[in-house]
């Protein structure tokens, strides 16, 4: 575009399309120039200098793309700057000081670069700035205390840097905060008690600092606090009644530190808690009855404390509980019936306690139950035949108690993916179905194996199948559920994309459309739907619905709006924020497109790329679309999941985990090609790759990497777990259930690769298409390893895909899934180190 033909242009907007190469120096003849927004494109370069003589600019917008070098400190001149957004670049260097003279700015967006320094003192002189995100850099230092001078400051984000130091008592001033974000740092010494003053704070995260002392008598002036974060510090003392004024508290967490003493009674008040995570700290005494009154209550952790005393006889009141942790405590007495009313309980863990007596039998009514943990307790009695129909159960551990009897009864737990029954008094016959268990699982006991056989495959497989039917039908709602419980509240900061569309409410939400094509407009959307009437709803879910809406231009999208009431629950929210955060950050050829969002706090949705074949599960479970998608088609799936995978987890400037990946999440076109959707459970990895994260439990049932049972650390192998399952449902067309069973316990020699092929499709006759599936089906096991460690990367599978060295020499019926498994102790994915038959080498990539 030649833009010296543009003398008069105003307003610049190019967000969003796939600009490369550095920012044109002709911009900078453009003297009339007011609003700049060039975000989320391919940019590189550096900040052109010549952007000082745009001294009319009033907003700047250079978010999401690849800046290098250092932020020019002539910017200094742009005196009518509002609105500055230099996130998500590779910015290095540090704050110039002359931004001080920007006077009239109001939002100061510095996340996601590699800044370092110290904040300057000048900063001080920006005293109309209402946001201030300075986040995920390198920064260093004290806080200086000229941060007091910002009196209009709403939100402030320091986290993930290195900074030190106490909490500077000059933010007592900041009377309008309402999020103070200072997380992942290292600052020292208690919680200042004019913490007080801060009367609007809403959002307080303290988590991992070396922050100390004890909760200030005066946190109970923060009536409007919904979030506040204290884990991992090194906080004592008792916690203060005073803490019972937070009303609105709706998360609450101090797990490891070190306080001590019992809950105090006045916690009763904080009716509106959703979590309550208190773990490893050293709490005593009794929980109260008044948990009863946590209605809204969905996870409760209180492992790792010295709590005593019967598990209180309200705590059935809790029937949104989906978490529910007393592990490592003094808990003793029964577990009363009331227990099973928790209708959505996901995990139940209650090891070394001290409970007694029977497992009720009305624990069938935990319909929901994935993971069961009673280990170390001294239960009695037998084990309840209930427990069979647990049908979402894949972890049970009844290990050292004294159950008694027999457990032939469980007829229906061979979809257990871990069951310890060792240290108990069992006896009589291990049922056949457990026969493929590690004997582990059985010591201890006066267990012994019998002579059965396991019925053959074909009988395992047709049994099975009906079983799948229901249990997927629990499954979508459990993937709902997840949703519900992943809460965690609003980190996502909301982002000012279009001054025209821009409104901001008096409680504080921000209204963000982009634009697209030119245009969306929110009005258009409304009108589109007719404000989302029900003819327009093409799906529905326990967490909203899914519109489509054909805009004035003719375009088509996808529109997935929270329901009303979901929309003001916090962990909906966080779900929809963290989609939009994530799906911000990165463009792939197979991950779709995320159009534009509206999160305001009556209305949230998104605007998505709309996908006419919906997702592969239902194309899979469709006879007749089962059959449409042919032997190309499925590999073209599996290819396209693995490169998109690959570019998430290695190809982006920040790593992402998806978290979720499930045939459910993975939607088609027109042309059966397929997108990955549903980042609301997505996190960011450290660059480094060697770090860790740790998180709740979250993805699909069946879908989740067997690790993540026992262990909270997650990292890309569990989407590569994930994605093996999607693969071999892709190749099998129905979820490989027995496959995974097999692979945990041992590989039968004698199941072959072209008897688990989908029976609708007709069996390969193409050389390179059985080929193709041999490479798949190996790759797809050797993701499935149990030992994550043992996973290739998604690096190496989308390799392998593009430039596969396979040797099979065989004809494809007599190749067996144990020859293929062998094959990938070779590892021959990594350099291809086997013997090639030299008909194998051609390329078989998309
Ligand atoms: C900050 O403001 C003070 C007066 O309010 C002024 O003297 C100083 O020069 C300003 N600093 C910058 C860098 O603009
Ligand atoms: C900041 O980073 C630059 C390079 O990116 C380096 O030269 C400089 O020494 C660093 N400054 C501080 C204070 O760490
Ligand atoms: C806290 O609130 C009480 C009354 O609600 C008030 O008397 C007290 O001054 C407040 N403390 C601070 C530090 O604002
Ligand atoms: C908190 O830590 C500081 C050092 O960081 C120490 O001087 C102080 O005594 C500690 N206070 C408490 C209450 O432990
Ligand atoms: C618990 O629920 C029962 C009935 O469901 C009710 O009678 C009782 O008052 C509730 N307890 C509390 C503390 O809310
Ligand atoms: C619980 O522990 C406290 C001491 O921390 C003790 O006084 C009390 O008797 C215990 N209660 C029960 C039921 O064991
Ligand atoms: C078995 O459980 C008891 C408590 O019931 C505990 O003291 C003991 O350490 C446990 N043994 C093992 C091996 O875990
Ligand atoms: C466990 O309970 C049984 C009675 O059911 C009792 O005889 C036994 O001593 C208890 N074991 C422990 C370790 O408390
Ligand atoms: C299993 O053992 C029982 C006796 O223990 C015997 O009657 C039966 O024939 C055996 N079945 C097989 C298949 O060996
Ligand atoms: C809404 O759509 C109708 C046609 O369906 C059109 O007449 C009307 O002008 C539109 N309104 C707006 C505000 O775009
Ligand atoms: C990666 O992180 C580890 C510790 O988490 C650190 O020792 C290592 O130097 C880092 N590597 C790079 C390349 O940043
Ligand atoms: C990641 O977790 C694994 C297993 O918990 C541990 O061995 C490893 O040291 C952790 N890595 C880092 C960098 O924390």
């Amino acid at each position: 575009m030649n833009f010296s033909l543009l003398p008069n242009l105003a307003f610049l907007e190019l967000p969003e399309n796939f600009l490369t190469g550095i920012i044109p120096l002709q911009i900078c003849a453009l003297p009339k120039l007011m609003y700049l927004d060039l975000s989320n494109n391919n940019l590189t370069g550096e900040l052109p200098l010549c952007l000082q003589n745009l001294i009319l600019l009033e907003f700047l917008d250079i978010h999401l793309n690849q800046i290098v070098g250092y932020i020019p400190p002539k910017l200094g001149n742009l005196k009518r700057l509002i609105h500055l957004d230099l996130s998500f670049n590779l910015l290095c260097g540090t704050i110039p000081t002359t931004l001080a003279k920007l006077r009239n700015l109001m939002q100061l967006y510095l996340q996601g670069n590699s800044l370092n320094g110290s904040i300057p003192l000048e900063i001080g002189n920006l005293t109309d700035l209402a946001c201030l995100s300075m986040e995920d850099n390198t920064f260093s230092g004290f806080i200086p205390s000229e941060i007091g001078n910002l009196k209009s400051l709403i939100e402030l984000r320091l986290s993930s840097n290195f900074f030190i130091g106490p909490i500077p008592s000059s933010l007592a001033h900041l009377t309008s905060l309402r999020i103070l974000d200072l997380h992942d740092n290292f600052f020292v010494g208690p919680i200042p008690s004019y913490v007080a003053k801060l009367r609007n704070l809403m959002q307080l995260y303290l988590q991992g600092n070396s922050l100390n002392g004890s909760i200030p008598l005066e946190i109970g002036n923060l009536t409007d606090l919904a979030c506040l974060s204290m884990e991992d510090n090194t906080f004592s003392g008792f916690i203060r009644s005073e803490i019972g004024s937070l009303k609105s508290l709706i998360e609450l967490r101090l797990s490891s530190n070190f306080f001590v003493g019992p809950i105090p009674s006045s916690l009763a008040h904080l009716t509106s808690l959703r979590i309550l995570d208190l773990h490893d700290n050293f709490f005593v005494g009794p929980i109260l009855s008044y948990v009863a009154k946590f209605r809204n209550l969905t996870q409760l952790y209180l492992q790792g404390n010295s709590f005593n005393g019967s598990i209180a006889l309200e705590i059935g009141n809790l029937t949104n509980l989906a978490y529910l942790s007393l592990e490592e405590n003094e808990f003793s007495g029964c577990i009363m019936s009331e227990i099973c009313n928790f209708h959505s309980l996901i995990e139940l863990r209650l090891s070394s306690n001290s409970f007694t007596g029977p497992i009720p039998s009305e624990i069938e009514g935990l319909k929901s139950l994935t993971h069961l943990d009673l280990s170390s307790n001294n239960f009695s009695g037998k084990i309840p035949h209930q427990l069979g129909s647990l049908v979402m159960l894949s972890y049970l551990n009844l290990r050292n108690n004294s159950l008694q009897g027999t457990v032939t009864q469980l007829n229906e737990l061979f979809r257990l993916n871990y069951i310890d029954l060792s240290s108990n008094h069992l006896t009589g016959e291990i049922p056949h179905y457990l026969a493929n268990v590690d004997y582990k699982a059985f010591y201890g006991n006066e267990l012994f194996f019998g002579n059965g056989t396991l019925e053959k495959i074909d009988g395992f497989k047709r049994m099975s199948r009906v079983m799948h039917m229901k249990i997927y039908i629990i499954l979508m709602a459990i993937a709902f559920i997840s949703f519900l419980v992943l809460g965690s509240c609003i980190i996502f900061r909301h982002r000012v994309k279009s001054m025209k569309s821009e409104t901001v409410e008096k409680n504080g939400d921000f209204l963000s459309i982009w634009n697209y094509d030119g245009r969306i407009a929110y009005e258009d959307i409304i009108n589109a739907t007719e404000d989302f009437d029900i003819k327009y709803c093409i799906g529905t879910g326990g967490y909203g619905s899914v519109y489509r809406a054909q805009l004035p231009n003719g375009k088509i999208v996808a529109l997935k709006k929270l329901h009303h009431l979901e929309a003001e629950d916090p962990s909906f929210d966080q779900s929809f924020r963290n989609e939009v955060k994530h799906l911000t950050e990165v463009r792939h050829r197979s991950i779709i497109k995320l159009h534009g969002f509206c999160l305001h706090r009556r209305c949230m949705f998104l605007v998505y790329e709309y996908m006419e074949r919906g997702s592969l599960f239902c194309a899979l479970r469709d006879d007749v679309e089962a059959m449409e998608l042919d032997w190309s088609k499925r590999l073209n799936i599996v290819w396209d999941m693995a490169h998109a995978l690959s570019y998430l987890h290695h190809d982006c400037a920040r790593p992402i985990v998806h978290r979720d990946i499930s045939s459910n999440n993975i939607l088609l076109d027109n042309k059966m090609q397929a997108f990955l959707s549903d980042f609301g459970m997505a996190r960011l990895l450290e660059p480094n790759f060697s770090s860790n994260l740790t998180a709740n439990i979250a993805g699909t049932h069946g879908y989740i990497a067997p690790e993540l049972a026992y262990t909270l650390v997650i990292n890309e192998k569990c989407d590569v777990y994930s994605f093996g399952v999607v693969a071999m449902e892709t190749i099998m067309g129905e979820h490989p259930s027995d496959i995974i069973l097999m692979l945990m316990t041992f590989f039968r020699e004698d199941i072959m690769l072209h008897q688990i092929l989908d029976p609708r499709l007709p069996i390969p006759r193409e050389n390179s298409v059985a080929r193709s599936i041999v490479l798949v089906v190996s790759l797809a096991l050797a993701c499935l390893s149990n030992d994550p460690k043992s996973r290739p990367a998604m690096k190496q599978v989308s390799e392998a895909f593009r430039a596969p060295k396979l040797a099979f020499p065989k004809p494809f019926r007599s190749i067996s899934l144990a020859q293929l498994q062998k094959n990938n102790q070779g590892v021959w994915w990594e350099g291809g180190s086997r013997e090639t038959s030299s008909s194998l080498q051609e390329e078989q990539g998309p």
